[in-house]
């Protein structure tokens, strides 16, 4: 069934190459995804040869992974292998037909890489955005081809949520909206097309609820309570957990973005930025048996 909104499938254009700018942890899930589904090749780039190094392990390593379940054979390990690659320069874009962005969330650097790539990728390429809250069509909006641009927001971990948000900007053609929807079903994702509007759908609800347990534990509820309370309602995951897996930082940005838009509605929690402004990433630390308990710097933080 043609999902609603979505443009003819016949002015979808072939996708013979991906290009992935970063090769941070989101970035290297998505390179995993696109060879594994449209087995072409897939480039990451990156500001350091390090970065790159670790983008291109993790995902051979994933593909090890997928051969050791038996999911994969042998061969088409190799061959998906031999088909990811990295480079510092984007210059290795020249001949792709998509390339997907999930760098640092910051208008200003991301509308900085879109410039980049377009010095490089023929007129019809596709430039994806991974963002989880910024604005598509201000992200568009300077570029010598701002149709072209299209939001294409995953959730963590890629490679087992379904749910794909296909963002239209204002100025997006319906070419690139056909091919964004083509590319997320070869992906084998369920697209959804939602607005260009702040944090587009389902973040909103997500920053209101995990809004709602950290302002809990603002008030003094203790954390392990609050993150323990929502247990019958059967979750996948207890709010702390699924802070753990977004991100602090990632989810103080979209915090501070709904705030922004909405600041009747939004509120930002006030120990989750002083925990992000100490430099902590983790919520749990973990003793040698793999048992996860809350940091005690959690504690010192979160008062
Ligand atoms: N990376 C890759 N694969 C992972 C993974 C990860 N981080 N975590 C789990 N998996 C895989 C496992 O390998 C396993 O695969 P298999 O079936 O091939 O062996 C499969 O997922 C199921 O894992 P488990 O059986 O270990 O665990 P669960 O059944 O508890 O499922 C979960 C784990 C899928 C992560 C589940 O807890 C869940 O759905 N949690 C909610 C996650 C969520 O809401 N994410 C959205 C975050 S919002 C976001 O990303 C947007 C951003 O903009 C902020």
């Amino acid at each position: 069934k043609k999902p609603a909104g979505a443009p003819d499938k016949s002015l979808a254009r072939p996708v013979n190459k991906v290009g992935v700018v970063g090769a941070g942890l989101m970035a290297s899930q998505l390179a995993l995804l696109f060879v594994r589904r449209l087995k072409v090749p897939v480039v990451l780039t990156d500001i350091d040869q390090q970065r790159i190094d670790k983008g291109v392990s993790y995902v051979h390593d994933e593909i090890d992974k997928l051969l050791s379940k038996q999911r994969i054979a042998g061969d088409e390990a190799n061959r998906l292998k031999a088909l990811v690659s990295g480079s510092l320069s984007k210059e290795a874009f020249a001949d792709a037909d998509f390339v997907i962005e999930a760098v640092f969330e910051e208008l200003g650097v991301k509308r900085q890489v879109f410039a980049e790539v377009e010095q490089h990728v023929g007129a019809e390429a596709i430039l994806a955005t991974n963002t989880s809250s910024l604005p598509v069509t201000e992200m568009a909006a300077k570029l010598e081809h701002p149709e072209r641009v299209v939001g294409f927001h995953f959730f963590n971990p890629v490679a087992v949520l379904p749910l794909l948000e296909i963002v239209r900007g204002e100025r997006t053609d319906d070419a690139t909206l056909a091919t964004a929807f083509a590319v997320g079903k070869q992906l084998k994702k369920s697209s959804v097309l939602v607005k260009d509007a702040p944090a587009f759908v389902v973040n909103r609800l997500l920053t209101r609820f995990l809004g709602e347990v950290l302002a809990a534990v603002d008030e003094g509820t203790p954390f392990e309570v609050a993150d323990s309370a929502l247990d019958p309602l059967g979750l996948p995951m207890t709010p702390m957990t699924l802070l753990q897996l977004v991100g602090p930082p990632v989810a103080l940005h979209v915090a501070e973005t709904m705030h922004a838009a909405f600041p009747d509605r939004f509120g930002v929690s006030e120990n989750l930025k002083r925990f992000v402004d100490a430099g902590k990433s983790s919520v749990w630390s973990w003793d040698n048996q793999g048992n996860a308990s809350v940091d005690p710097e959690v504690e010192r933080l979160w008062q």
